[in-house]
């Protein structure tokens, strides 16, 4: 059975080899024998992910080998003992994980913020958890570049894009500006080569996403767009399950995300605008994910679409608090829906129901069994059967299939409270 493709494009250079590894014994007294692993290379950032088969008990530190192991989570600590402990999880079907040979090749990818917002505050995040630098930040304003500069630690801030692509020392940049703004910027991002990851939606207009999907893959460099739910690891697990056939054919998938940030007439935001945000409010916030998720589950691109738009508040008080103004917002969105390969789908997407957090919920019945994947609970998913008692297959690396368990960074037990541990006693030092 072939894996599940990559996300998005992994780097080129990516180099994979089955490589034998000799342990020689752990602490606990483990067994001789010898361990295969792959070793999935990354050229450019010296990325290794390491896969150890069955017989693998212990790995022991070898000449040559790097000091340090970097978890996927960006975790770093010395060779032997995380690797031993690893490989000792990865023995038993509970965990893939990366290292970086050496260390220092990881963090010297150096990435530009251009945005930073809401969603760029994640990006900063999540940049130095992989072990990157953010090297430049671009705001809207000059004050906003300084104080951007000084919170994520950046050499540089500035509210000039072009200075920031000419930077030879800036090689990837994440654009988390506005949606109107994705096109230009990726446009010039993509143009000056360098790797990119774009905030969704990815552009307004069709003809734009195109332009910007030609250029991308053009121009050798990496391109991603920020759908994030794909990364969940029980969204990872249904798509496996789909692909490896455990549902028989796709008959029918009903999906919904909700929230309720737009119910009130005084609720306003730049999305509402539609030179800024797009034409479909609920589309190009929450409605793009949605159709992004159940395409990814299914494995199949949509062909057909009969779309039903409802403008809940026609008007509004507008930006500055007080003025109504007049919008087709387009706050809630269903969609009848045909995939290339004949599954069929509803789709509900509103940002006007009340007490709704960005609640996600994606059904999909097969010929053979159905499954239910929801979010906030987003670590069960529910497995159907006819004439036999239904599942529930819970986060854990042992019970999901071997292409969702690359997306547990995190153990089984992990929870919020870990890294809020660390970052509120980082913002109290
Ligand atoms: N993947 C997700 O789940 C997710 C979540 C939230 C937002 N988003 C997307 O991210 C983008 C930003 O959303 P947000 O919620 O962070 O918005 P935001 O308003 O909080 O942040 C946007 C930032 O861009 C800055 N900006 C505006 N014009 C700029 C310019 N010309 N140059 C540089 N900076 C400029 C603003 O000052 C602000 O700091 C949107 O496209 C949105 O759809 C994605």
């Amino acid at each position: 059975m072939p894996r599940a493709p990559p996300p998005f494009e992994r780097a080129r250079g990516r180099q994979t080899r089955r490589r034998p590894v000799e342990h020689k014994g752990g602490k606990d007294g483990g067994t001789l024998g010898e361990a295969q692993c792959e070793l999935v290379g990354n050229q450019r950032h010296q990325l290794l992910a390491v896969r150890a088969d069955d017989s693998a008990r212990y790995l022991g530190g070898r000449r040559g080998r790097p000091k340090t192991a970097v978890l996927r989570s960006g975790m770093r600590a010395p060779l032997p003992g995380v690797l031993a402990a690893q490989v000792w999880r990865a023995a038993r079907g509970q965990a893939r994980f990366m290292i970086a040979a050496p260390w220092q090749r990881v963090s010297r990818v150096r990435a530009a913020i251009v945005g930073p917002g809401g969603i760029g505050r994640i990006h900063a995040e999540a940049i130095r958890r992989a072990g990157a630098q953010i090297h430049a930040v671009v705001a809207r304003t000059d004050a906003g570049a300084r104080t951007a500069r000084e919170q994520f630690g950046a050499e540089r801030g500035t509210t000039d894009l072009s200075a920031v692509l000419s930077d030879p020392d800036v090689d990837v940049v994440h654009v988390c500006t506005p949606n109107a703004l994705h096109f230009p910027m990726a446009r010039a991002v993509l143009s000056a080569g360098k790797h990119i990851i774009l905030e969704k939606p990815l552009t307004l207009t069709v003809a734009e996403g195109r332009e910007l999907l030609r250029l991308a893959e053009t121009s050798g460099r990496i391109h991603a767009v920020g759908f994030n739910n794909r990364f969940y690891p029980l969204v990872q697990e249904v798509r496996e399950r789909v692909r490896r056939g455990d549902l028989g054919d796709v008959i029918s998938v009903r999906a919904a995300v909700l929230e309720d940030g737009l119910l009130h007439a005084d609720d306003w935001n730049w999305r509402l605008d539609p030179q800024i945000g797009g034409p479909s409010v609920a589309l190009s916030t929450i409605g793009c994910h949605l159709i992004d998720l159940v395409t990814f589950m299914v494995g199949d691109a949509i062909s057909e679409v009969c779309a039903d738009l409802r403008t809940v508040h026609p008007r509004r008080i507008g930006p500055d608090g007080r003025r109504a103004v007049e919008v087709d917002g387009q706050e809630v969105a269903h969609l009848l829906v045909r995939f290339r390969q004949g599954c069929r789908g509803a789709l509900a997407m509103s940002q006007a129901s009340a007490g709704r957090r960005y609640e996600y919920s994606v059904e999909v019945d097969g010929t053979q069994q159905a499954l239910t994947w929801a979010a906030p609970d987003c670590n069960e998913l529910w497995v159907g059967t006819r004439g036999s008692p239904n599942q529930i297959v819970v986060r854990d690396p042992a019970l999901i299939t071997e292409g969702a368990r690359d997306y547990l960074t995190y153990g089984p037990a992990f929870r919020e409270g870990f890294g809020e541990t660390f970052l509120q006693f980082i913002a109290h030092v």
